[in-house]
């Protein structure tokens, strides 16, 4: 990886991250972290609201977080963890980031960068949504 990160050792940032969580109606704890070029790793948790549909997912706080936080950085790889120990998911499904958020990477990170999932493994941004939607 271009910063000798591990993407290992940014998935277990992800995996701690979940405790961050705010998901008090699914239950469904989320976890990221970005890694930019600066070295910088910026954590995410999906954070729920009593108006369910303004819940935020994990990815997606993370990814913004980084670009307010560290505006002339580069995003260069993103990791993800579903669910916990008091409602494990079931299989490989639930564990994938969703669409929205997918867009979203592709707003700020390159087709080639690493996406870590946790159960899953490590794929590029590119398979994970290889025709997305560009302005
Ligand atoms: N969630 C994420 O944080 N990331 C995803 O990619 C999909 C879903 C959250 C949103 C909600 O708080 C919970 O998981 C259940 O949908």
């Amino acid at each position: 990886m271009s910063s000798g990160y591990d993407i290992g050792r940014l998935g277990s940032e992800a995996r701690g991250a979940r405790s961050r969580a705010h998901a008090p109606y699914s239950k469904f704890r989320v976890g990221a972290a970005v890694l930019l070029d600066n070295g910088a790793v910026v954590l995410g948790a999906n954070v729920e609201n009593a108006s369910y549909g303004l819940t935020c997912c994990a990815e997606r706080i993370a990814l913004f977080s980084a670009k307010v936080q560290h505006p002339a950085a580069k995003i260069v790889a993103l990791a993800v963890s579903a669910g916990d120990d008091d409602h494990p998911h079931e299989g490989e499904r639930t564990r994938m980031p969703c669409g929205a958020c997918r867009q979203v990477m592709v707003e700020f990170m390159p087709s080639t960068a690493q996406i870590w999932i946790d159960g899953v493994g490590t794929q590029t941004l590119g398979e994970l949504l290889p025709i997305p939607f560009k302005l």
